[in-house]
């Protein structure tokens, strides 16, 4: 294969270099040939849809077939056979860590658990109603008043804020909840698993100490590492771009969560739920549920279904719809919502609308209902998916820092008014 594309218009010619991927994708790389300087275009790609923003080493994503892995492991292994931890370890530094890696880290990650205290008093301003993800965003934009130290050309000073945010993200979630409630608010317990210690601080009482047994902690551990990473996505993308003007660390991870919030995106593990209540009330009828998704009259999309990338099974769905069954039994809940959600993935499956489109279960498909049995509530499920995404995110803005890229700025095609005389204000 030729090693250069050649792009002709008009009176321009350019060759353009081809990368090729570790896995075999093939890239034209259009600012080797700095195609605006020799022929003055510029490419357009709304949304992005055919444009790779980087080279990375991170994630391997392969929509068509339905593969994701993290540093090279498949997404089924790590999920199976991992904490969450070994894979922040992982997507970080780039290897899974031995028994006394993994040791000295979580060493490291719990000196930082707790939050200043003049931050903890900042839960007070918001509102009762206030939507943590609201909440959360804030205080990670927040940390960096507090950690002013955070010289991101300083790889020592940017290992202690990935392990402040690490840490103190799941804190300043769970106070996020306790605010919510009108309930104190429970400090870490170092002694604690990652998910054990944070599902303590969400649902102990100064009172009455509550403990998550094995099953749960494994269950949350799970749905944080399918979370954990998805290369360029639109969060991943925005910490990147944030990142790229060289703001602190906190403020890209405080953008990411923004960015995830919306329910196109991390909010739809919340808008899956909502749609799976609405059904329930209107008396289970799916089918009218898929009607609407297909009415192009109606901007209702049957949530938690199609991803930008995957065009078969997102493979983090197929998991969480064992895991979903598995959960359940062994809390012995029974969720109406499960049933509900079962049948909307037969229905649509066998409907010409998904199926032309491949329209398939995404992943946020089921975790909402996983979440639920484990008593997370609605509103706090994409701040759950936050706290998966951290790592992934900062393994994604380390990567550019270290490639030492350059300010993000995408180019426009500008199809506004041409010049016009000015009228003054008494004139118009
Ligand atoms: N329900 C009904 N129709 C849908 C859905 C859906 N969930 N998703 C896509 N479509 C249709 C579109 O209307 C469009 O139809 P058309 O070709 O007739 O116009 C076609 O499928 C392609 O859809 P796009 O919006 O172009 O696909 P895109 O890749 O831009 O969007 C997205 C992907 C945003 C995820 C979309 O599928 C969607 O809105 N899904 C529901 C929300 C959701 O679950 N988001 C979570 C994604 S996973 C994550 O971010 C963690």
């Amino acid at each position: 294969m030729s090693d250069h594309a050649k792009l002709t218009y008009k009176d321009h010619s350019v060759d353009i270099p081809v990368v090729v991927g570790s896995e075999g994708e093939i890239g034209l790389d259009l600012g080797a040939a700095k195609l605006r300087d020799q022929t003055g275009m510029v490419s357009l790609d709304v949304a992005f849809k055919h444009t790779a923003s980087t080279q990375s080493a991170v994630t391997f994503l392969d929509g068509a077939n339905g593969i994701l892995r993290y540093r090279g492991y498949a997404i089924e292994d790590l999920a199976e056979r991992c904490s969450f931890l070994e894979v922040c370890y992982l997507l970080l530094r780039g290897e899974l860590p031995d028994a006394t890696q993994l040791d000295g880290y979580r060493r490291e990650l719990n000196r930082h658990t707790l939050l200043h205290e003049d931050l903890k008093r900042f839960f007070d301003a918001f509102p009762k109603d206030a939507h943590p993800m609201g909440i959360l965003s804030a205080a990670m934009a927040a940390l960096s008043t507090f950690y002013q130290d955070g010289d991101t050309e300083d790889p020592k000073a940017v290992e202690l804020d990935i392990y402040r945010l690490l840490a103190k993200l799941p804190t300043a979630a769970a106070f996020a909840y306790k605010k919510s409630q009108g309930q104190p608010f429970i400090y870490p317990d170092n002694s604690l698993r990652y998910p054990a210690n944070f599902l303590r601080m969400m649902f102990s009482f100064p009172t009455e100490e509550w403990l998550a047994d094995d099953d749960i902690c494994n269950a949350l551990d799970t749905l944080l590492i399918l979370h954990a990473d998805h290369e360029q996505n639109c969060s991943t993308s925005a910490v990147r771009l944030v990142g790229s003007g060289h703001a602190p660390l906190y403020a890209c991870v405080s953008a990411g969560i923004s960015a995830l919030w919306g329910p196109r995106h991390g909010g739809a593990n919340q808008a899956v739920l909502v749609m799976l209540e609405e059904v329930r009330r209107a008396g289970g009828n799916v089918k009218k549920a898929i009607e609407k998704a297909k009415d192009k009259s109606d901007p209702f999309r049957l949530m938690g279904f199609g991803h930008r990338v995957y065009r078969n099974f997102d493979p983090r769905a197929k998991i969480l719809k064992s895991k979903a069954d598995m959960v359940l039994n062994k809390l012995g809940v029974h969720d109406p919502l499960l049933e509900i959600a079962k049948e909307l993935e037969e229905v649509a499956l066998a409907d010409p609308y998904f199926v032309d489109r491949r329209l398939y279960p995404n992943v946020d498909f089921y975790s909402g209902i996983i979440y639920r049995a484990l008593g997370i509530p609605t509103d706090m499920m994409t701040v759950m998916f936050a706290m998966g995404r951290l790592p992934g995110w900062i393994a994604h803005w380390k990567e550019m820092r270290e490639q030492g890229q350059p300010i993000g700025r995408p180019r426009q095609i500008y199809t506004g008014p041409n010049h016009r005389a000015f009228i003054p204000l008494n004139e118009r």
